[in-house]
């Protein structure tokens, strides 16, 4: 298959399983599409792409990824639009985001060019596997991992890129409750928190757990210095408005994933003469809107969260119950609107929409 400059080699499987799949009860990241690109770095070079059925893949017990962290991820996801056509959201975003999180894990990148036309040939090939009821989608995984069978710490020599897409459900099925998290870190200036690396989400999963015993869906990270500054969520950016002003932590701070839904929503935000703040925003002052009554909202924004509003608020042991759903126009308006742009019922004015 030639798609632009890239030839990849398809092995086509010879039994396909999507009559197994009920695509009226997808959980999400359970089912895997028929095919998976593959493609390996060695000897300083990358070899060639191949599209192959989906399956597992052996690996030597020293691979240095297991040992040492090398293994980087994104997430993106295909809908089907209201003419049939199969549209991804801003794939251009995460291959950038991608590249960096390989450079700043010492790591090969891959070309922007192999990232998108990988996606691009995987659907083609499977494009039955993409959802259509409303909610659905079809969930690209691409993922980075060192390949070395080598017990020393060195960055590897050997890497493995692979895409997997999954048909999925929504994330989160209800509002979620968050608690604002302020013992744990997950990221601390300097460190790895912008590389969506596999570590940072092995590390959040024990405080986590501590919150969910605690009825809380997810962790309000806070910066690991002084745990008085808001950061982001566990899969998803935070975002506030505040006096009708949208607020959201700086990507200043290297501690924070550069979330390509939350500068959609400011995007459109913006787009809208709706005032929005990029600045640090403590936990004092959340707290101080919430007892004043001027928060008037405060929501996820996420690949698989999408647009997650969040109901309850968690700190120091108390819980802060947040404004009703009915009384959230704003963010519901800005929901919708990311939902009928992915679907076509509206034209592609900022250009986000990869057509296959
Ligand atoms: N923050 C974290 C830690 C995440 O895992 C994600 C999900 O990818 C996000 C934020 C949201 O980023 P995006 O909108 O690009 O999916
Ligand atoms: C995403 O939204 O793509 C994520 O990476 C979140 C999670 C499934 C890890």
């Amino acid at each position: 298959m030639s798609t632009g400059t890239v030839n990849i080699k398809v092995t086509k499987t010879q039994s396909s399983r999507i009559k197994t799949i009920d695509f009226d009860n997808l959980p999400f990241g359970k089912y895997f599409a028929d095919h998976m690109m593959v493609m390996d770095y060695a000897d300083g070079k990358w070899g060639e792409p191949q599209i192959v059925p989906f399956g597992n893949i052996e690996i030597h017990p020293a691979t240095s990824a297991l040992h040492y962290g090398q293994s980087i991820f994104e997430g993106l996801k295909a809908q089907r639009n209201e003419k049939g056509e199969v549209v991804v959201f801003r794939p251009d975003m995460n291959a950038k985001r991608f590249k960096e999180s390989a450079e700043r894990m010492c790591m090969v990148p891959v070309s922007e060019e192999i990232f998108l036309e990988g996606i691009r040939a995987l659907i083609e090939l499977d494009r039955e596997w993409v959802p259509t009821k409303p909610g659905t989608s079809l969930y690209i995984r691409p993922f980075l991992f060192a390949t070395d069978d080598y017990v020393g710490i060195r960055p590897s020599e050997k890497y493995k890129f692979m895409i997997i897409n999954s048909p999925v459900g929504s994330y989160y099925s209800e509002p979620v409750k968050v608690k604002i998290e302020t013992h744990y870190t997950r990221a601390a200036e300097g460190g790895v928190g912008r590389a969506k690396n596999a570590g940072n989400y092995g590390a959040s999963l024990y405080p986590a757990k501590l919150g969910q015993e605690k009825g809380y869906r997810q962790l309000l990270w806070t910066d690991a210095k002084t745990h008085t500054l808001i950061e982001e969520s566990g899969t998803m950016n935070i975002m506030f408005i505040i006096n009708d002003v949208l607020i959201t932590p700086s990507e200043e701070r290297d501690t924070i994933l550069k979330g390509i839904t939350k500068r959609s929503v400011i995007e459109i935000a913006k787009d809208w003469g709706v005032k929005v703040e990029e600045r640090d925003i403590s936990v004092a002052e959340v707290m101080a809107a919430i007892e004043n009554g001027t928060l008037q909202d405060a929501f996820g924004a996420g690949t698989a969260a999408t647009i997650a509003p969040i109901v309850a608020i968690g700190y120091e042991d108390k819980e802060y119950a947040l404004p009703s759903m009915e009384s959230r126009t704003l963010s519901h308006k800005i929901a919708t609107y990311i939902s009928d742009y992915k679907a076509g019922k509206i034209e592609d004015k900022f250009n986000w929409l990869m057509r296959i």
